[in-house]
């Protein structure tokens, strides 16, 4: 017998509705499209399967755990369904947008074993226009407290073998190989997100949302039985002992998401990642502020300069004097200053115990630097590099983050370059995730922006706590100083914004405007100048380096864009989008409504149309395009920048030519 139980909420179309007796349930997304039926099949086992007008786009795929003392993934009664729905809008101090709408439709089954010890786990699923997520709740309960999980069993059967957009875990580390395309089959075992393209109008991403307490996820291709299909099963970065996760009911799984769009624009404009976490923790975000950088960084990376003391020390009081003037002088609000602090000297990524994160070096004056940096309406951003050596980070952050606040820093790049954390477990396991959790909420405390490098992949925290302002986990600009294999090719540019940039904000340091070949092995960055312009509105954070030495900037035309163009806004539109091939975005400034447009095509020259149907119907804009110049080209000649200045409209169309392995970026205002 159903017994349905009605709760309404305060006026609200919201209910609560208890089924009982019953082992399946649909749930479908607010316009209907997306359906997701939960269930358990003959051995007890949870499933869910995923249509979409009617079209199945998961098959019916298995849930669950293995636990050290027991299996959690069978023999399971349902012992009720339970309904929700939300329709709320919530804004983002930082973001891509101001305004993001959360709208959903949950189902949670409850779930009971049948035997043993009749453990409980609820699984909850949400249904949004543009895609799913489900996470795993372990409610309070006698017979389950601590707990350690050996395997979670999580499975996304896919009826088609598509071309996916991965990294390997094999051979890669901190996130930092290239994203390559291949039939999900042929992969090997991946992390997350994977960006599927399945036909030309269904496209989705694979992903997770909220990692909080747990390992971050990867995902293991194997042939579905008796089908063409793919079943993808979720893999946890292990703790070095071979445990999973840690964990004590009640608790809850971060969500297991798939994002469904008809195009690759689509993909890039679903915000269900950041809706799937929690809403802000910080009370007061006034202290937050978006902004641009410059930093005495790349010279060390071309090895012109050294992070360790020396006659070529980087971080002297003399050249960090004149990374603030300059600063100063172009609008750029921080100076991010690397090998400050005592511990470069020896062979820093393998004794990270050494770094001590408040004592600078003799050469270099903190307290008097930050001094002379506010006085010209500039901020120094902290280096931390730890070497991996998070406990003796850990033992220092307080006083460390204390001593920052106090002299009006307000934003601190962190680094975690060794193989291992405390030479022992990987950075995207439970232990590193819990570490940069204490990181990013000591900061917090302490009004600190957190850049994050060699990251767990970034799971859209920055909803909860957005002073986590950005992130590698990329293959970034400094692979152009020195990769063996010829720095970043042509079509990363255009293929990063589809995946990795999906999880989240990058820390890529475009800008690069020396495009010689005189790199420490005879690389460079394989673009044009303006492709370098144009990834300051591709890529997407909200303090944005301008990342060359300051001297290159010197008399460049190119400057002016990037002294322009913004990182925090109100809207962004997709204007063109081929994975690996071609990308066109356009971005509203949420302070002055000003437009910002950048387009970068891989190494085949392109020319594009863009209609200017975003622009405030019946005003007049003057567009000052930058746009790869006669002869351009990123091998042979990729300096050419030509600058025009039109006055449009919302009616008018531009067509531009990109270069080989070149873009354009335009103003609007
Ligand atoms: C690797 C980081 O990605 C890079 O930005 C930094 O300069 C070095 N580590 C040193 O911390």
């Amino acid at each position: 017998m159903n017994i349905f139980k009605l709760t309404v909420l305060m006026g609200l179309a919201v209910c609560t509705l208890v089924a009982q007796g019953k082992s399946e349930e649909r749930v479908t997304s607010p316009d209907g499209q997306l359906v997701l039926t939960a269930s358990l099949n003959r051995d007890g086992q949870p499933c869910y399967m995923l249509r979409r007008g009617g079209e199945t786009i998961i098959n019916p795929s298995v849930l669950g755990f293995k636990l050290k003392d027991g299996d959690l993934s069978r023999d399971f009664r349902v012992v009720g369904f339970a309904r929700d729905t939300k329709d709320e809008t919530w804004q983002q101090p930082l973001g891509e947008e101001t305004s993001v709408r959360n709208h959903y439709n949950e189902l949670t089954m409850r779930l009971r074993q049948r035997h043993g010890q009749q453990r409980q786990l609820d699984i909850v699923f949400r249904v949004f226009d543009d895609g799913i997520g489900f996470r795993y709740v372990f409610p309070r309960q006698k017979s389950l407290s601590d707990f350690v999980i050996m395997d979670e069993l999580t499975r996304f059967n896919f009826p088609f073998d598509a071309k996916t957009w991965s990294m390997p875990v094999d051979g890669t580390v901190y996130y930092e190989a290239l994203w390559t395309a291949d039939k999900m089959s042929r992969k090997s075992e991946v992390s997350t997100p994977i960006t599927i393209e399945a036909r030309p109008d269904l496209c989705m991403v694979v992903h997770e949302a909220n990692l909080t307490d747990y390992a971050s996820l990867k995902l293991k291709p194997r042939a579905a039985a008796g089908a063409q299909g793919v079943e993808m099963k979720a893999e946890l970065v292990p703790w070095s002992t071979g445990e999973l996760v840690f964990a004590r009911a009640p608790f809850a799984t971060p969500w297991r998401t798939v994002v469904v769009g008809r195009t690759p624009a689509d993909l890039m404009a679903s915000r269900l990642m950041l809706n799937l976490n929690d809403p802000c923790r910080i009370d007061d975000t006034s202290w937050l502020e978006p902004g641009k950088y410059v930093g005495i960084w790349w010279s060390m990376h071309m090895q012109t300069k050294t992070w360790a003391q020396g006659p070529r020390h980087g971080a002297t009081t003399e050249n960090t004097r004149r990374y603030i003037d300059f600063a100063a002088s172009h609008g750029f609000k921080g100076v991010l200053v690397e090998g400050w602090n005592v511990g470069w000297d020896g062979d820093w990524t393998k004794e990270g115990d050494k770094f001590s994160f408040t004592q600078p070096y003799p050469d270099y004056d903190l307290k008097a630097l930050q001094q002379y940096a506010l006085s010209k309406g500039v901020r120094l951003i902290a280096h931390n590099e730890t070497g991996g050596a998070a406990k003796n980070y850990e033992a220092q952050l307080e006083e460390a983050f204390a001593l920052y606040e106090q002299l009006g820093i307000r934003a601190v790049k962190t680094g975690y370059v060794n193989a291992l954390m405390d030479n022992k477990e990987l950075q995207h396991s439970q232990y590193g995730v819990r570490h940069y959790r204490k990181v990013i909420e000591c900061a917090a405390r302490h009004r600190l922006m957190v850049v994050n490098h060699e990251p767990a992949m970034p799971t859209g925290l920055q909803r909860t706590w957005p002073n986590l302002i950005s992130g590698e986990g990329v293959r970034g600009q400094e692979y152009n100083a020195w990769s063996t294999d010829g720095g970043n090719p042509p079509s990363h540019i255009v293929t990063v914004p589809f995946t990795r940039q999906l999880a989240g904000p990058i820390d890529f340091t475009p800008g690069i405007f020396d495009l010689r070949d005189r790199a420490v092995r005879g690389t460079r960055p394989n673009t044009t100048i303006a492709k370098q312009l144009a990834e300051y509105v591709l890529i997407y954070t909200p303090w944005q380096m301008a990342a060359d030495e300051i001297e290159n900037y010197e008399g460049q035309p190119g400057l002016a864009f990037i002294e322009a163009v913004p990182t925090n806004w109100s809207e962004t539109r997709v204007l063109d989008a081929v994975i690996g091939q071609q990308l066109v975005v356009a971005r509203k400034d949420r302070y002055s409504g000003n437009w910002f447009v950048g387009g970068a095509t891989d190494e085949t020259p392109r020319e594009v149309t863009l209609r200017l149907d975003f622009l405030e119907p019946g005003a007049t804009y003057k567009a000052v395009i930058y746009r790869d110049g006669e002869g351009a080209d990123y091998k042979t000649n990729p300096y050419p920048l030509a600058i025009d200045q039109r006055w449009v409209g919302s009616h008018d169309k531009l067509t531009i030519r990109m270069a080989s392995s070149g873009g354009f970026a335009i103003m609007l205002q």
